[in-house]
């Protein structure tokens, strides 16, 4: 005559039937690794609000690139900095300029790597806004021939994924159309599709020295509070052309990866953004929490909430982790 109840505690006694029954799983296969290359020689600097991220020059990079191969990290994403900007962003589109040096040096001594290009001006526009700007304005239409030009310069670097974020509208039609034209059929697009207009990129515009000059980015990118806007977002990538759709940023966005997720049926990509980075770091240093148990918990989390790829700059200690087990 006992209580009914179930015992769901059956299946968690031990940790092989734990790992038995383990929904989700975290594979060093779904990072991409963002790195920062900037012009110059012998350098390598840490990015002070990013401890362990560092901008390399192309001279030092290889130090990077040998760890990122040897632990089995498929897929880097590159950002540049160059010495020069201008109201254009000309160093984005510059066929010799250093996110298109970096690609080739990474594809001819690293071929198995995956070689994403973010596609952006604002790393290289003298106003750090991620298009054309007349006053106070970020020009839609005249952005996208920039766009589409640095989009193409990538690939003839030899870029293997076009990853555009600069959030103009139209930007994946016409890049889409631009490499097609340029005999680039065969090279995806990763969208930023959903991307927020968040204060959790602070870090990284450290690091990219991308920090817009006037203003914020509120007229391009999204509104933390809304939800129906992602859709509208991804659907209309979907339609010009993404073969992957990203939701960034991470962790106060999964909601969003989950409704992607859901609605569409292309891989979905989660950005793990430098903000969440530098809270764990510094949390981590203060011995508040630890480091190895809490990103993994959030990689996991993000692969629950349905990301199937996860860009992130934790992805050499975590490879690190997942390759000790
Ligand atoms: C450039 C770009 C940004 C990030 C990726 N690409 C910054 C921004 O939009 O201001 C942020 C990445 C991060 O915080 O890690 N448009």
């Amino acid at each position: 005559m006992g209580l009914e109840f179930k015992r769901h505690r059956r299946l968690r006694r031990n940790a092989a039937m734990r790992s038995l029954v383990r929904e989700n799983h975290v594979r060093v296969e779904d990072f991409i690794y963002p790195i920062f290359v900037i012009e110059g020689e012998n350098i390598k600097n840490e990015i002070s609000s990013m401890p362990g991220i560092y901008q390399y020059s192309l001279d030092r990079l290889t130090e990077e690139m040998d760890e990122v191969a040897s632990l089995g990290i498929q897929s880097v994403l590159l950002f540049g900095i160059p010495v020069e900007k201008d109201e254009c962003g000309t160093g984005a589109f510059h066929d010799h300029g250093i996110v298109q040096e970096a690609t080739r040096l990474i594809k001819e001594k690293y071929p198995n790597i995956l070689v994403v290009a973010d596609t952006c001006l604002c790393e290289y526009t003298s106003h750090g806004h991620c298009g054309m700007i007349e006053g106070d304005q970020v020009l839609n239409d005249p952005s996208l021939k920039l766009l589409t030009d640095t989009a193409i310069s990538q690939a003839k670097a030899g870029a293997d994924i076009i990853a555009p974020s600069n959030m103009m509208d139209g930007f994946v039609a016409a890049i889409r159309q631009g490499l097609d034209e340029a005999g680039f059929a065969h090279i995806p697009i990763m969208s930023y599709s959903v991307k927020y207009a968040s204060a959790f990129y602070g870090p990284f515009r450290d690091a990219a020295e991308s920090t817009p000059q006037f203003g914020d980015r509120k007229t391009y990118q999204m509104d933390p509070a809304n939800r129906l806007e992602a859709f509208r977002e991804a659907e209309s990538d979907v339609e010009e052309g993404a073969d992957f759709l990203i939701v960034k940023p991470g962790m106060p966005y999964l909601d969003i990866v989950r409704d992607v997720r859901n609605e569409f049926n292309v891989p979905v990509v989660t950005y793990n953004v430098s903000g969440e980075y530098s809270m764990v770091k510094a949390a981590s240093a203060n011995g508040w929490v630890d480091e190895k148990s809490v990103v993994m918990e959030m990689l996991t989390g993000m692969k629950r909430a349905g990301a199937d790829l996860i860009i992130t700059y934790h992805a050499k200690d975590a490879a690190r982790w997942l390759n000790e087990k």
